[in-house]
């Protein structure tokens, strides 16, 4: 007996040795021999894996947050072969011994895979997501999510969880800061970039990382903006609003997406058939793995879907969710769960298929270690181009707000500027939340900023004023003092980093603790204000609003956030970034978003019976789309193509643009769509492209899109997705509530 069993071990001990070594050599490219080789190789080692073992891929731990290590407990069970990949393990010293362990110690030497939250960048700490949609331009984004692989790669990453492609219509939702906001068509614009930026175009380029789009789905629509919350959407509103992003991650190639942590009518995403297995492989063919997020299969208990633990394990891997991410539910249930018939091993070895294959395919097998590169990572961290594209990026990624009397840019060479406010020399909020390996000591303050841009006759008086969230009103007098003393006083006030992402949620949108008294007492003074606001979701900013003569909305902009703004005040740049997402007058609007229904009775600012509030206005403080610049635009001459077209056919929409003042700028030019009457009822308008342009002083642009039928259709009343024959408005111009107009009709 002991005999045979130890050939055996030898026979699969050497076949895994041929199979794990150069058998897999091809297994890198993206060619479709590669993959049928690679199908193969996941077979065979397939047939050669325990149970245990299989379950072990699917086992996703984390290693000590404060060590980017792993436990003694953690190393046994690799030998094990018992966990398939770490999150939060990290850097390539760190990432290489751990790999060795599974390499050197574990019978099938199957590698891990190390996942990381880089969502903004890794060491280099770009702009928040939500800050980098406003430059409205997928080719920046594209390259900071470049850069982000090339560094986390260097460091032993191999996957992030990243991008977060959530649509957020819900402000007080602490997580809107790590989306691109409210609008599905540019939220699938970034969503792409930012999978093509993670991913490259070659497995075999070490820079390549797995991305993994979440949360999947509709987190974002979580009841009353609080994290976790359930989500009650029709398939219809899911597959208008939350799901595109989604669909262009996988188009793109997103080899993994993330189970959300809510539940939709009902069925929390982990546990979702239909979500996970019909509709994301079904119907949109996706072919990678699915993981779970944080505890979410054991949260199925808690959800009062799952009794016990076992039944979460079982309830989770028959919807879809490949991997679990920390609960170690799979592991420790489902060994018993096959052995009873309660769940069958083939759907273990499915979800067991897509990591192994995963594996394969980032050629992991052939270079367990090809991440874990102390020179790589030396040299490219923190690099120069890469800190100049935090530079460039950030400033692309300001909103000029308000700018009475062009206030802004300000000058170089006047006299004393006042810096004030919680935030002007704060080195940890403009890391935003998810800082990945960030640190305070890269991040350029709007201090440092503003003072490595001035003359040096200028002088720079700086005071607090106030702390971001407290009622300590003691710094407010002196600050006053200093902006007395100022020609011009810069303000700078916000939210901390801490007051958004996961868990951070507010019903209060407005600045937070004393900060509308400093706001107040500095306007109070007379002297001239320009506002910098520092945050990660839109803010009841109303006063300010009328008050305070100029705003720039930065934002957490990351490392270079300092120098990116006063590159902005000073005029060296000219802002033209566009929200991504409406800033409302009160919270008491939310949801407020542009691409709402008509209704029966459509808004009337009058006394009669319309959908509206008593005491306030329907309209937002500053529209979707919106973004002042340093010069001005106009816009002429909007033209179709055609006035009517057939449902297939496609409508040439061009329109003339002109730059109308005295500096060279961007601009974001935005077309819209509403289709009149439909089976069902169709919103205002909708974004379908756009398209950011720069223009000379005195120079005219003719702007042409194409309208193609897959724009124009939607999901009729048959759930069909279709163009229906009858009129359509076509919006063009410079934000979602100033456009040009005209009209065309499909017919049958
Ligand atoms: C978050 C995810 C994140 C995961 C791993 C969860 O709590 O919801 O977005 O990727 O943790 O850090």
């Amino acid at each position: 007996m002991v005999i045979i069993h130890y050939f055996k071990l030898l026979a699969m001990f050497l076949v895994t040795s041929i199979l794990l070594t150069s058998a897999f050599s091809a297994a890198h490219s993206k060619n479709p021999s590669a993959s049928s080789s690679i199908e193969h190789r996941v077979d065979s080692l397939l047939t050669m894996m325990t149970l245990e073992e299989k379950l072990g891929q699917l086992n996703q731990l984390s290693g000590r947050w404060d060590e980017k290590y792993i436990t003694a407990e953690d190393s046994e069970m690799i030998k094990q072969g018992r966990i398939g990949s770490f999150l939060n393990v990290a850097g390539a010293t760190n990432t290489r011994k751990v790999q060795e362990l599974a390499m050197k110690s574990s019978r099938l030497r199957i590698p891990l895979l190390f996942g990381m939250d880089v969502v903004h960048g890794f060491r280099t700490i770009f702009p928040i997501p939500l800050a980098e949609s406003c430059t409205w331009d997928p080719v920046a984004v594209q390259q900071t999510a470049r850069v982000a692989a090339i560094e986390a790669s260097a460091s032993g990453i191999h996957w992030t969880f990243a991008p977060m492609v959530d649509i957020a219509r819900d402000p007080r939702w602490g997580r809107i800061a790590e989306g691109s906001g409210e609008d599905p068509c540019l939220g699938a614009v970034m969503a792409a970039a930012r999978v093509r930026g993670f991913q490259g175009d070659d497995w075999r380029d070490p820079s390549t990382i797995f991305s993994c789009a979440k949360h999947f789905a509709a987190y974002g629509a979580s009841e009353a903006g609080r994290d976790y919350n359930s989500v009650d959407v029709s398939e219809r509103t899911l597959r208008e609003v939350y799901l595109p992003p989604f669909k262009a991650a996988v188009d793109a190639g997103s080899v993994s997406l993330m189970a959300s942590f809510n539940e939709i009518a009902g069925v929390p995403s982990t546990a979702n058939h239909w979500l996970l297995t019909g509709l994301l492989r079904g119907e949109w063919g996706f072919k990678g793995f699915v993981v779970s997020d944080w505890n979410s299969v054991a949260e199925l208990q808690a959800h009062g879907l799952a009794a016990s633990r076992s039944e979460a394990a079982i309830l989770a891997l028959q919807a879809g969710t490949d991997m679990d991410m920390v609960s170690r539910i799979y592991q420790n249930e489902l060994v018993t769960m096959v052995c009873e018939n309660r769940v069958s091993e083939d759907l273990v070895n499915q979800a067991v298929r897509r990591v192994l294959r995963a594996k394969f395919v980032l050629g992991l097998f052939d270079n367990p270690y090809r991440n874990s590169n102390p020179a790589r990572e030396q040299s490219v961290i923190l690099s120069k181009p890469h800190v100049d594209l935090a530079r460039h990026v950030a400033q692309k990624s300001i909103v000029l707000l308000k700018n009475d009397k062009n206030l802004l840019p300000l000058s170089k060479t006047l006299k004393t500027i006042a810096v004030l406010g919680p935030l002007a020399e704060d080195k940890i909020a403009p890391l935003g939340p998810w800082a990945g390996a960030g640190r305070p000591e890269d991040v350029v303050t709007v201090l440092e900023g503003i003072k490595s841009k001035v003359s040096p006759q200028t002088r720079i008086l700086y005071a607090k004023g106030c702390n971001v969230n407290d009622d300590s009103m003691g710094g407010i007098v002196e600050a006053k003092n200093v902006a007395q003393q100022a020609e011009v006083v810069i303000l700078v006030v916000g939210e901390d980093a801490g007051m958004c992402g996961e868990g951070a949620c507010r019903s209060r949108l407005d600045l937070p603790g004393v900060q509308n008294e400093l706001v107040k007492t500095i306007v109070e003074t007379g002297k001239p204000v320009v506002m910098i606001l520092m945050n990660g979701r839109p803010l009841i900013i109303t006063w300010a609003a009328e008050h305070v003569p100029a705003i720039l909305e930065t934002w957490f902009l990351g490392i270079q956030h300092g120098h990116a703004a006063a590159d902005v005040l000073f005029g060296d740049v000219n802002p033209a970034g566009k929200l991504p997402v409406t800033f409302p007058r009160a919270v008491g609007q939310i949801p407020l978003y542009y691409n709402h229904k008509s209704t029966g009775r459509p808004y009337v600012d009058d006394n009669t019976s319309t959908s509206k509030y008593l005491d306030i206005s329907n309209s937002p403080l500053y529209p979707f789309g919106y973004g002042l610049s340093y010069t001005t635009f106009s816009y002429s001459d909007l033209l179709l193509s055609n006035s009517r077209i057939k449902a297939n056919d496609s409508l040439r929409v061009s329109i003339e643009v002109t730059n109308t003042g005295k500096v060279k700028g961007d601009e974001i030019v935005q077309l819209y769509v509403q289709d009149e009457f439909g089976s069902v009822t169709r919103p205002v308008k909708e974004l379908k492209d756009f398209r950011r342009i720069t223009l000379n002083v005195g120079e005219k642009r003719n702007v042409e899109f194409t309208l193609t039928s897959a724009q124009l259709a939607f999901h009729g009343r048959d759930m069909n997705f279709a163009v229906e024959p009858g009129t359509f408005k076509v919006f063009v111009g410079t934000n979602s509530a100033e456009l040009l107009e005209t009209r065309f009709e499909v017919v049958e």
